[in-house]
């Protein structure tokens, strides 16, 4: 009935069935963090759920890699979800009167693993989500964004190549989520895991995924990255969604911009280069000459494939057609260039070519969502010295040719 031009609403008076998500085509690539985004009841669980098997789509097919988890035998498909698609839900169904340590090689147990040897890997991940010294507490013992530190460890000391995560900091108070969200990220970054995360934020989903699909009434009303969302809503329902963000008609690069604390100097040689980039994480740097004007930007392989043959000049790994604006460019100019170049940061220049910040796209992305007011109220926007290299690098870590 759907198909042939009947709203959802229509069908459900109808036939007193529901459509919990129809027409809703995706494929999620290894290693990214695909997010659904769409208001409560718009079928994101539905969705969720179908990925692993819990929900059998009336019609359509969930393949992983070339298995066919439709029509797959229940006994396989339990194995399935055991060995390979891990699931996170909002409360994260923690044990209350086991420790922490339990509670995050429960999902260990699950999968069959010796209690010593699940021991040692719920211990190696306290340190990664700052629980370090705290395994022995019990659950009734921390507080509430303790407990969800809990949660993602157990999520994340599981070997499970693909993690389903519905909604898991919904219910987290806006500065704990934040935390979760980054710890999410600096975690994902080292595991790679292919991760499909529902979310109803649109902060939080274009701060987390690499690709973002919009659900209205059970479709898919559009899919991509979080720029082309933003640049290019697919209709107005979107369009009015994404409209709190559209700061980027007011906002300029310098409130997001950083202080580029780390630049190469043409005059360095590659191996001295790749070390500062190594040494702050760097995947680009901002090539200067001796009165800190822009020349170019180079990348870290770049950088490293001069090292490695022993050249004595860095210029050949100097990209000068780097994206350069002014303090005073708006956003939405500044924009665009990312959706170009991916990660590549833009630089900000000042009088005769000086290099004066840099954008990076998280916190450009960043920039466009949070409130204006709480920018406006810091003035000059920019952080003080020691923060920079962390806010500059607060970016996604993203494979490289993704
Ligand atoms: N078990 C169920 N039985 C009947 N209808 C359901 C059930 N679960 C969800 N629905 C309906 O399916 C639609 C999509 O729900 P859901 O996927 O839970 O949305 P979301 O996760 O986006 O909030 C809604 O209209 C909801 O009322
Ligand atoms: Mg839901």
């Amino acid at each position: 009935m759907r198909r042939a031009g009947r709203s959802k609403a229509e069908v459900e008076k109808e036939t007193g069935s529901t459509i919990g998500a129809f027409d809703a085509s995706f494929e999620v690539y290894p290693g990214e963090i695909f997010v659904i985004i769409g208001l409560s009841g718009s079928g994101k669980s539905t969705i969720l759920r179908a990925v692993n098997g819990l929900n059998v789509p009336a019609e359509g097919s969930v393949y992983l890699d070339d298995e066919h988890i439709t029509s797959m035998p229940s006994k396989q498909l339990r194995e399935v979800r055991r060995r390979k698609i891990g699931m996170v839900f909002q409360h994260f169904g923690l044990l209350p009167n086991r420790t922490v340590l339990d509670n995050i090689a429960f999902g260990l147990e699950i999968q069959g693993m010796p209690a010593q040897e699940r021991r040692k890997k719920a211990e190696e991940t306290l340190p990664a989500v700052g629980l370090e010294g705290q395994g022995n507490k019990l659950i009734t013992e921390l507080s509430g964004g303790m407990k969800q530190r809990v949660g993602l460890a157990r999520a994340l000391a599981t070997e499970q190549e693909i993690l389903l995560m519905d909604e898991p900091f919904s219910a987290l108070d806006p500065l704990i989520r934040r935390d979760m969200q980054n710890l999410f990220l600096s975690i994902q970054g080292e595991a790679q895991r292919t991760v499909v995360f529902v979310t109803h934020d649109l902060d939080e989903a274009l701060t987390l995924g690499h690709r973002v699909a919009i659900m209205k009434d059970g479709e898919i009303v559009q899919l991509g990255t979080p720029e082309h969302i933003l640049r290019e809503p697919a209709n107005e329902y979107v369009e009015r969604f994404v409209e709190d963000v559209d700061y980027a008609k007011v906002r300029t690069a310098e409130s997001v911009m950083v202080k580029p604390r780390q630049v190469a100097y043409l005059s360095e040689g590659p191996t001295v280069v790749l070390r500062r980039m190594r040494q702050y994480g760097l995947s680009h740097i901002f090539v200067v000459d001796e009165e800190r004007r822009l020349v170019g930007v180079c990348e870290a392989e770049e950088v490293a494939r001069l090292a490695e043959r022993d050249e004595r000049e860095l210029r050949g790994a100097v990209d000068d057609s780097a994206h350069k604006v002014e303090r005073r460019t708006p956003l939405r100019e500044v924009l665009p260039l990312f959706v170009e170049d991916g990660d590549t940061p833009v630089a900000v220049v000042g009088e005769g070519e000086r290099l004066e910040g840099v954008v990076v796209r998280g916190a450009l992305i960043a920039g466009l969502t949070t409130h204006a007011e709480a920018q406006e109220e810091g003035g000059e926007a920019l952080p003080e010295g020691g923060e920079t290299s962390q806010n500059g690098e607060r970016v996604r870590v993203r494979r490289v040719g993704s």
